[in-house]
């Protein structure tokens, strides 16, 4: 069942919210920064991670949802009177390492099922934190970035393509064949390190494709960037073609081709394994 909130306002609330909580963070970006222990999604948690988790709980809860929150940071968490009938799944700070030596590309990701399921996702914001760009989704009424339109890439040859690929792992040796065939054919490679955002580039037409098959990237990563890219018109499959559908949970991962339109995500398939 779905909540009657009013997402895009809690959506634009939290953003601003988180970006406020991350600010003394950002004031000691030089400093190192302390472990806080291990997040349920496995990675160390920083001050950051927890400040930004606890300003989107403080605005559900100031709104009056009743939720269960699936963080990359918390893991599983029940909120109010009724929370199997809203499930939160978060990525406070998605491009964490990013944040930490002020490379200016990291985000905020919420997404809004009724099931936890990642095709349940019915509402969905990854927040630019840096630049403040916010890019929202409702199941059904498409993707926007603050307000306008999404329109992802026409472009179908590999030869005038932006790809995002992220080749971030110490197994190399397993994950380099699986990409070797389509690296030989792409012109323009890029990983800017922060996955639910290149997402939504691949649904804003800046780039035209973001490929992820290294079998580590988390649900919580990716639960409101799919939402927004099918909701511009793009399309997200396993690399078998398949699908890509998982429980929203901060431990399970997957592999995926992200395309701005089916031709590219064809001639991508062809080529990897
Ligand atoms: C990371 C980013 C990065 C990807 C890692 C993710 P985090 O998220 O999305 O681009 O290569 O696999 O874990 O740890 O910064 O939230
Ligand atoms: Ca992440």
């Amino acid at each position: 069942m779905k909540t009657h909130h009013d997402w895009q306002e809690i959506f634009v609330e939290c953003k601003m919210n988180v970006q406020a909580s991350i600010k003394p963070c950002l004031a000691t970006i030089k400093e190192p920064q302390p472990n806080l222990g291990i997040g349920a999604g496995g990675d160390v948690m920083k001050p950051m991670d927890l400040a930004a988790e606890k300003a989107i709980v403080d605005t559900l809860e100031a709104h009056g949802v009743s939720f269960t929150l699936i963080s990359e940071e918390s893991g599983v968490q029940k909120f109010g009177t009724t929370p199997d009938s809203c499930f939160v799944t978060a990525d406070p700070i998605d491009g964490s390492s990013n944040f930490m030596r002020g490379l200016p590309f990291y985000c905020c990701s919420i997404a809004v099922s009724d099931k936890p399921m990642l095709d349940a996702v019915y509402a969905g914001m990854v927040a630019d934190l840096f630049h403040d760009v916010t890019y929202t989704a409702l199941k059904g009424k498409g993707a926007f970035a603050d307000g306008e339109k999404l329109r992802p890439s026409k472009i179908t040859s590999l030869n005038d393509a932006m790809i995002g690929l992220d080749l971030n792992t110490y197994k190399a040796k397993d994950v380099a064949p699986k990409v070797t065939a389509l690296i030989g054919q792409t012109k323009h490679l890029r990983h800017f390190g922060a996955n639910a955002l290149e997402l939504c580039y691949v649904a804003d037409g800046l780039t035209d494709a973001f490929v992820d098959l290294r079998g580590k990237l988390r649900a919580t990563d990716v639960a409101a960037s799919f939402l927004i890219l099918k909701e511009a018109g793009g399309i997200i499959t396993t690399p078998e073609n398949q699908p890509a559908n998982i429980v929203l949970d901060p431990k399970q991962t997957l592999s995926f081709v992200a395309s701005g339109n089916s031709q590219i995500h064809e001639k991508i398939l062809s080529l990897v394994k």
